[in-house]
């Protein structure tokens, strides 16, 4: 079984073709194509021209796995994610009540759309994971993929996707950190349970930002230096302030959650995304946060990747996306 894997992302459009054959889960494929500066938003395509191209020189690679289930994203900062209790148990009933839920949580104008999984059944009720959003925000991918003559069979939240790559985790719950070019995301989850999705617009844009302005160079030579990894002095300064308002956001998150379990559930954080590739960045977290922070904690066994550990984080989304494609 074959299975694309689409990631619209701030920087490039990322595809990666997953095999899956006989238990084994090989990277066949994958491809990253260059978007123009700011072409993306927030998660929004903004330049549906500069999208489209991108995803034009992706043609040769969908006709190659012709036979493939396409698995694209929509981006988390578009979306409302909830885990709520529903008391009710079919499946017909659970979806009339969302309908009505969903409204209440996006109140403005415009159609929904909203998809859910059961989490678990319990006395009070059904445990359901919700993602709704606006028909406005999902239409633009799927247009342009239609251009291009592409019907993906799923659609995904990126982030959500992220956790297909995550075995059973360390004992509690985990914290991913998504550091992307346009921002963060921040996923705490556990086996059941998602208390917490938020995103931040403190990402690999904002750190080349720093060489850009204590270098004085446009923004190309300042991501050249910012990957080459000779960070010192000022820039290393100025660096580590932005990292701290990342680790803040950390803490907001913790404090948030001490507010539901009177305790932080995090036992280890998940690095992800090209701008934890940032030299520096991990130990300088290592340093403050107390649980464990790598990018490979439990991470699910695909073959393909390993040789290229920066591609390998680069391409978590569409890893994470295609493994959804494989799923029965
Ligand atoms: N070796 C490296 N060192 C530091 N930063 C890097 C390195 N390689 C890539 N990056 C940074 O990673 C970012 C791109 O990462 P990624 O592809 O995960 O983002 P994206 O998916 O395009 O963005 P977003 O998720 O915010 O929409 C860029 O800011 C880039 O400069
Ligand atoms: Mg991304």
């Amino acid at each position: 079984m074959l299975s694309i894997g689409v990631d619209v992302g701030t920087s490039a459009v990322k595809l990666l073709v997953l095999q899956s054959k006989g238990g084994k889960v090989t990277v066949v494929d994958a491809k990253s194509v260059s978007l123009p500066m700011g072409a993306v938003r927030g998660g929004r395509i903004i330049d549906v021209q500069g999208v489209s191209s991108a995803l034009q020189e992706c043609i040769p690679l969908f006709r190659k796995y012709r036979r493939a289930k396409i698995v694209a994203a929509i981006s988390v900062s578009q979306v409302i994610v909830r885990t709520m209790t529903v008391p009710l148990a079919s499946e017909k009933e659970i979806k009339d009540f969302l309908a009505l839920e969903t409204e209440r949580l996006l109140p403005g104008e415009g159609e929904l759309v909203f998809d859910f999984s059961i989490l678990g059944r319990n006395t009070e009720g059904t445990d359901v994971f919700v993602v709704a959003t606006y028909r406005s925000a999902v239409d633009p991918i799927l247009n342009i993929l239609e251009t291009i003559g592409i019907t993906p069979s799923i659609l995904d939240v990126d982030v959500i996707a992220l956790l297909n790559l995550y075995e059973k985790q360390c004992k509690g719950m985990s914290l991913l950190l998504d550091i992307g070019a346009g921002g963060s995301n921040l996923v705490v989850f556990g086996d059941k349970e998602v208390p917490l999705v938020r995103h931040t617009t403190i990402g690999g844009n904002m750190f080349t930002g720093v060489f850009q302005r204590v270098l004085n160079l446009d923004f190309e030579a300042a991501e050249e230096v910012k990957k080459s990894g000779n960070i010192d002095g000022i820039v290393k300064e100025r660096l580590e302030e932005v990292f701290s308002d990342l680790y803040r956001e950390i803490e907001r998150a913790f404090d948030y959650l001490i507010g539901i379990y009177r305790e932080i559930p995090v036992k280890c954080v998940l690095l992800s995304g090209g701008g934890s590739l940032t030299k520096g960045l991990l130990d300088w977290l290592r340093d403050r946060l107390n649980v464990p922070i790598d990018w490979t904690i439990n991470c699910r066994e695909v073959e393909g990747l390993n040789g290229d550990f920066n591609k390998r984080v680069i391409m978590d989304v569409p890893l994470g996306l295609a493994l959804r494609g494989i799923e029965k």
